[in-house]
């Protein structure tokens, strides 16, 4: 697993600060998407210009790799959602991942609807890695995304909905190394409690299957929640595993289950995963928790299980933000000074008054041409680089971004700045 023995922690106030997230991921509940992506969970950064953090990159390579779609995988019967098996055009090793990571990809949807910023025909994603590392691919798991219920006259998901209807085996895609600070802490003796909402299987499945190989008597309960039996991913894998590995204890939950779908067989639970399920079934002892799903079961489950004394160091979440939805506006009064924002290709000064969540959609919205993906820290898509001034970073983002650049789609000015934008 490259050698990894980073370690997430947290000191008392990051603890605050990790309740006061998951208040205003409370807050953003009617928006009905989560578009934060955490492990480490929450610290507080300046950054003037940032300095890259460090993280084991050595074996991986930079820039965008051209990899080959070997084969397709249908992995629900709703057929829903689908993995993409991967390998190198170039035919050269692929360095190691930890188990949680994602990959970036660039994806030439040609025309359409693209979000604001985004150059004509290409979009940046990020997608978690769904198979153990050490394997001569990689694999990623994506789910279609919908239309909004309440908007369905809007434009379906657009990365999704190319890879699911245009990807086949043969093409190539553009791919960024495996990045993302949301990964399993390779220490056997902590026991572990995964917990997966519907697509968010994808980082745990990795977890699971790399501990089913590396730790077969670590303990690891897997918590994963669906709707019913067509959207339960890797179902006959999930299963063989569990049946070969006793120290792993699979309770799948069914929120809806079908007429055809047999209790104690195809799920172990309806209902949702909630801090009651967790209580009512774990054994007693320190646990270490992994959670990936939807809003709403993020926005309950991690203060919940903070409220129920598991300490901050021993939880580990992140959520799939959205890549076209922008954040609602969420500033703190001491974030709503105002600062001169100059973009000096653009050749325009505007004024940061607090009213934008974060310089992405600041610049969006006074027309500035900047690149964006993922929208919430992971990409790198949106660096841009900070020639003068100070920003802030609510969270250490997972992409760590050149000396003296930033990242747009997470940062706040301090300061009067000056951007190459
Ligand atoms: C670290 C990370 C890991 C991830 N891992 C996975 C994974 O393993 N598997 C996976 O499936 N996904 C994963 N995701 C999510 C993935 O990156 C994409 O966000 C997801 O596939 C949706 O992208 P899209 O282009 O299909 O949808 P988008 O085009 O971004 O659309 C998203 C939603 O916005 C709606 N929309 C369209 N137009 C508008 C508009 N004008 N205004 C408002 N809403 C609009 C769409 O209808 C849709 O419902 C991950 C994300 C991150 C950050
Ligand atoms: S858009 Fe992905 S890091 Fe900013």
């Amino acid at each position: 697993m490259g050698g990894s023995t980073a370690r997430a922690c947290m000191t008392a106030p990051e603890l605050l600060g990790l309740i006061s997230a998951a208040l205003l991921l409370q807050l953003a509940v009617g928006l009905g998407v989560v578009w934060v992506r955490r492990d480490r969970a929450v610290s507080t950064m300046a950054a003037s210009p940032p300095a890259a953090a460090p993280q084991d990159t050595s074996a991986a390579w930079a820039g965008w790799r051209q990899f080959e779609v070997v084969r397709r995988e249908p992995e629900d019967t709703a057929g829903t959602q689908c993995s993409f098996y991967l390998r190198p055009v170039d035919g050269q090793p692929l360095p190691p991942f930890r188990p949680g990571q994602f990959l970036t990809f660039g994806l030439d949807v040609g025309t359409g609807w693209q979000g604001p910023g985004t150059p004509p025909g290409r979009v940046t994603r990020c997608y978690s890695l769904s198979d153990e590392p050490g394997a001569d691919h990689y694999r990623i798991t994506v789910k279609r995304v919908a239309a909004p219920a309440d908007h369905p006259e809007w434009p379906p998901g657009l990365a999704s909905h190319h890879l699911h209807d245009r990807v086949r085996v043969g093409d190539i895609v553009h791919v960024k190394a495996p990045s993302g600070h949301f990964f399993l802490d390779p220490d056997p003796t902590l026991p572990v409690v995964l917990v997966a909402g519907g697509i968010g299987i994808t980082p745990m499945f990795s977890m699971l299957r790399w501990c089913a190989t590396h730790q077969p008597g670590r303990p690891v309960h897997l918590f994963y929640g669906v709707r019913n039996g067509s959207e339960h991913a890797f179902k006959r894998q999930l299963d063989q595993l569990a049946a070969s590995h006793p120290a792993l204890h699979l309770h799948v939950v069914y929120s809806r289950p079908a007429a055809t779908d047999a209790p104690g067989v195809d799920y172990q639970h309806a209902g949702h995963v909630d801090i009651d399920l967790l209580r009512r079934t774990l054994p007693h002892g320190a646990h270490h928790f992994y959670l990936c799903g939807p809003a709403a079961m993020m926005q309950t489950l991690v203060p919940a299980l903070a409220a129920w004394g598991v300490p901050p160091e021993a939880i580990h979440f992140e959520a799939f933000g959205p890549a076209t939805v922008r954040p609602p506006a969420a500033q703190a009064a001491t974030e709503m000074a105002t600062h001169e924002v100059r973009f000096r290709r653009s050749g325009r000064t505007v004024t940061w008054d607090g009213r934008d969540s974060y310089l992405l959609d600041f610049a969006e919205r006074h027309g500035i041409d900047v690149d964006s993906g993922c929208r919430s820290g992971g990409c790198g898509a949106c660096e841009t680089r900070l020639l003068d001034g100070s920003v802030h970073y609510e969270h250490a983002p997972d992409h760590d971004p050149a000396p003296g650049h930033c990242l747009l789609c997470v940062a706040r000015p301090t300061s009067a700045i000056t951007l190459e934008a």
